[in-house]
């Protein structure tokens, strides 16, 4: 099968280079604990140097992003864990309603069309979501 990310040029270990990143194997606890959306945000660390990620699972799949979207470099969302577009087919930024495929993280609509969130790898382990190398 080929590799749907090579298409999005997406740096997939952007994410480890950031201060507070997580190590691989991380456990960030049971999907059935995501909101009512799916999505759920995960901090290390306090103040603007914490490192702010969130996964969403969508038909059986989850994906794991980091929460900077890359128009302003700032976070997506406004509400805790709300990262779903109104009709629930998209991930939206709060700030200026850029729109990005669940499943890549690409821009589709928006300030920042072609470019993408960075991915952040997970996986689901016995019920849990875990972050792989
Ligand atoms: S900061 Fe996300 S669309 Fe502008």
């Amino acid at each position: 099968m080929a590799d749907p990310h090579a298409q999005t040029g997406q740096d997939f270990s952007y994410w480890r280079t950031r201060p507070r990143a997580p190590l691989p194997g991380t456990r960030l606890g049971p999907v059935s604990a995501l909101g009512p959306e799916g999505t759920k945000e995960f901090v290390f660390g306090v103040g603007p140097s914490a490192f702010r990620m969130f996964v969403v699972y969508c038909e059986g799949r989850i994906n794991g992003y980091l929460n900077l979207c890359p128009h302003y470099s700032s976070p997506l969302n406004i509400e805790d864990d709300k990262f779903l577009s109104p009709d629930g087919d998209a991930l939206m930024c709060r700030r200026h309603f850029a729109l990005f495929r669940i499943e890549d993280g690409m821009c589709f609509s928006g300030a920042c069309v072609g470019k993408a969130l960075d991915r952040i790898p997970v996986t689901l382990r016995d019920g849990e979501i875990e972050i792989t190398g």
